[in-house]
């Protein structure tokens, strides 16, 4: 039903799987260098590219949530346990995906400082000021990012063992421009 190599995953879902995947390690980066910088006109520009781009992954995450739907996934040979498993790390990377910038939007609306998308869209305030719920956001935005860290080294150590150990096609059926008819 889903297009001719049900072994595959769809060129659209891989493509999104990676051009989200390199967005939010360079928002991660940008999060993580904008923190340690001292304050300065630039630690505000390595912000708004944090903020920027992580609104990005909430825009494209909409978009890949109904293409990922409208395409389905392959049917990979899989024990029972690694079948909950990978959907249960999927589904959680999924939630981090929406929770990471909408806990980040409600840090900067409670914390009152205007948004505006690489310079261009403002985006109104999602929540009134409030330093304590600033505070409460920000507790929020840095666990879940270490909640999806560690579900992002379970997921990469998954697609190695299933490569290297079980010798499947995990991995080769996300992988762009693998040849069709290689999946099992
Ligand atoms: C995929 C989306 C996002 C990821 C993975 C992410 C990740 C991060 C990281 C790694 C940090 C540094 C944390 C630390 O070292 O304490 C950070 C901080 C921050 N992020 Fe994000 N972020 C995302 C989206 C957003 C968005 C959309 C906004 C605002 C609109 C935002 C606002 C902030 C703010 C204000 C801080 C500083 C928090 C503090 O002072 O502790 N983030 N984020
Ligand atoms: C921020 C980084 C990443 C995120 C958020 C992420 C998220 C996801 C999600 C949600 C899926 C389910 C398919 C879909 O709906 O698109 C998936 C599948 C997959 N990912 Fe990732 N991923 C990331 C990085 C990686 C990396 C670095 C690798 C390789 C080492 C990888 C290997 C795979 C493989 C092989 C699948 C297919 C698994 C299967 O068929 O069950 N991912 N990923």
């Amino acid at each position: 039903m889903h297009g001719a190599n049900p072994g595959r995953w769809a060129a659209s879902v891989v493509g999104f799987h990676w051009l989200m995947a390199v967005l939010i390690v360079v928002v991660m980066t940008l999060g993580w260098v904008a923190e340690e910088y001292p304050s300065s006109p630039d630690k505000v520009t390595l912000f708004v590219w944090h903020k920027s781009f992580g609104l990005t992954v909430l825009l494209l995450l909409f978009f890949r949530l109904l293409n990922r739907w409208n395409k389905g996934a392959p049917r990979h040979e899989l024990q029972g346990w690694e079948r909950v498993l990978s959907r249960t790390v999927q589904g959680a990377l999924y939630l981090c995906m929406l929770a990471m910038p909408l806990s980040g939007w409600i840090i900067n609306s409670a914390a009152d400082f205007p948004l505006n998308v690489f310079w261009l869209i403002p985006l109104p305030p999602l929540t009134g000021a409030s330093e304590s719920l600033a505070e409460l956001a920000e507790e929020v935005h840095v666990t879940i990012l270490w909640i999806m860290v560690s579900l992002l080294v379970l997921h990469i150590a998954g697609a190695l063992r299933h490569h290297f150990i079980g010798k499947n096609q995990v991995l080769r059926s996300m992988l762009p421009g693998a040849k069709p008819g290689t999946g099992q």
